[in-house]
């Protein structure tokens, strides 16, 4: 396993987050939706960034099952109950990869009536490809391979991990 984004790094990239998103929600009593269960880590740090009026409700989705690579369609396994209908809705999400699932996402928010919908991400691995999905508020941008640690998961393990590590094969074959 390789580490690739160290504690202090991400330490520093939500602060960055918290502080940018508190000028512009401050005002608005916004709810907040981390997508579980790769995001509860960044979610629990990034809140406590925002010294604001706010409340927090739950979206989990999954599409990766126990694979490196997207597979299928993604399926929504609860949504949130909090009434969207006329709020601000701060999507929180660990990784964006294709994209599709926070296009999904989006979607779903909007079709709830969440106005504005906007978007925080911790790693943006998209590099040159992936579809054009807005993203408000970037933590880190890097184009890399399938990682794990700080919340994110391969195969439901390490997610305990403070850092963020690019997976070899080994790492992999633990769990296949
Ligand atoms: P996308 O739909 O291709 O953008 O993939 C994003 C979703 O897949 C997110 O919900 C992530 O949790 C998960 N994901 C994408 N890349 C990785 C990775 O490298 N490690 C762990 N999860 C990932
Ligand atoms: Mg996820």
């Amino acid at each position: 396993m390789k580490l690739l984004i160290p504690e202090d790094e991400i330490r520093a990239a939500v602060r960055r987050l918290g502080a940018e998103i508190t000028r512009d929600f401050a005002k608005s009593d916004p709810v907040v939706v981390p997508i579980l269960s790769g995001s509860f880590m960044f979610a629990a740090d990034l809140i406590r960034e925002l010294p604001f009026p706010l409340e927090v409700d739950f979206m989990k989705v999954s599409s990766y099952k126990d694979a490196t690579a997207p597979q299928g369609p993604i399926e929504v396994h609860l949504e949130p109950g909090t009434p969207l209908r006329g709020r601000p809705v701060l999507i929180i999400e660990d990784i964006i990869d294709s994209g599709g699932t926070l296009l999904r996402i989006i979607e779903d928010m909007r079709r709830a009536g969440a106005e504005p919908v906007k978007v925080a991400v911790l790693l943006d691995k998209r590099g040159e490809k992936g579809k054009p999905v807005p993203v408000d508020y970037t933590g880190i941008k890097r184009a890399c391979d399938f990682v794990v640690g700080y919340g994110t998961d391969y195969a439901g393990h390490y997610r305990n991990l403070r850092g963020i590590y690019v997976l070899d094969e080994p790492d992999i074959a633990a769990y296949r």
